[in-house]
């Protein structure tokens, strides 16, 4: 069966969260875990909704913190779909905290995630394939695919 393209912009998703206490350490610094697991949220949503399927995390790139979020700061992530092979989807997450006082919006960080679309036998399924319709979906697409193919240089160490 031939699966309908998607475009990049039919998945992407916006999920925003209030950082609360328990989300810090003493200091009021939010622990770098908190949005991780933002980001893997994010990500996955933006795949299943990609492949219409449970979507699974099969890889997440390193992770850099350019700068603290704190309590009482807005996180927002930004997740959208970079590149899909048969079965896995790259998705590209940026994370924003915004000072609520201030206005102030600062980038803290950006992930790639890669997950795999899983039949009802828990077995990877074909995904849709990914229409870039603009010339910066288009690059990220590209890009994707070559991260994705060092990824699986890593794994399985053939070239
Ligand atoms: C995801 C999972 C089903 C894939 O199983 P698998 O035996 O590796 O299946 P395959 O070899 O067919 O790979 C499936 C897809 O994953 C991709 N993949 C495998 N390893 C990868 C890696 N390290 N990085 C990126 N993609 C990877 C493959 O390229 C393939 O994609 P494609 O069909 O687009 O080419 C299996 O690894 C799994 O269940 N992992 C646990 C997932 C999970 O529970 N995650 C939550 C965190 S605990």
């Amino acid at each position: 069966m031939t699966l309908k393209p998607k475009r990049v912009r039919d998945s992407q998703v916006v999920l925003s969260q209030l950082m609360q206490l328990t989300d810090a350490n003493p200091m009021g610094y939010v622990h770098g875990g908190v949005i991780m697991r933002l980001v893997d949220e994010a990500g996955g949503i933006a795949a299943t909704k990609h492949a219409g399927r449970p979507a699974v995390t099969v890889a997440i790139d390193s992770m850099s913190f350019y700068s603290s979020i704190h309590v009482g700061n807005l996180v927002t992530l930004k997740a959208s779909l970079n590149y899909v092979g048969r079965t896995s989807m790259e998705v590209g997450v940026r994370v924003e905290a915004e000072d609520l006082l201030t206005g102030e919006v600062t980038h803290t960080n950006s992930a790639y995630c890669v997950y795999v679309a899983l039949g009802d036998d828990g077995k990877p399924v074909p995904v849709p394939p990914l229409i870039a319709e603009t010339e910066e979906e288009k690059r990220r697409m590209e890009e994707g695919r070559r991260r994705q193919e060092r990824r699986l240089r890593e794994r399985y160490g053939v070239e």
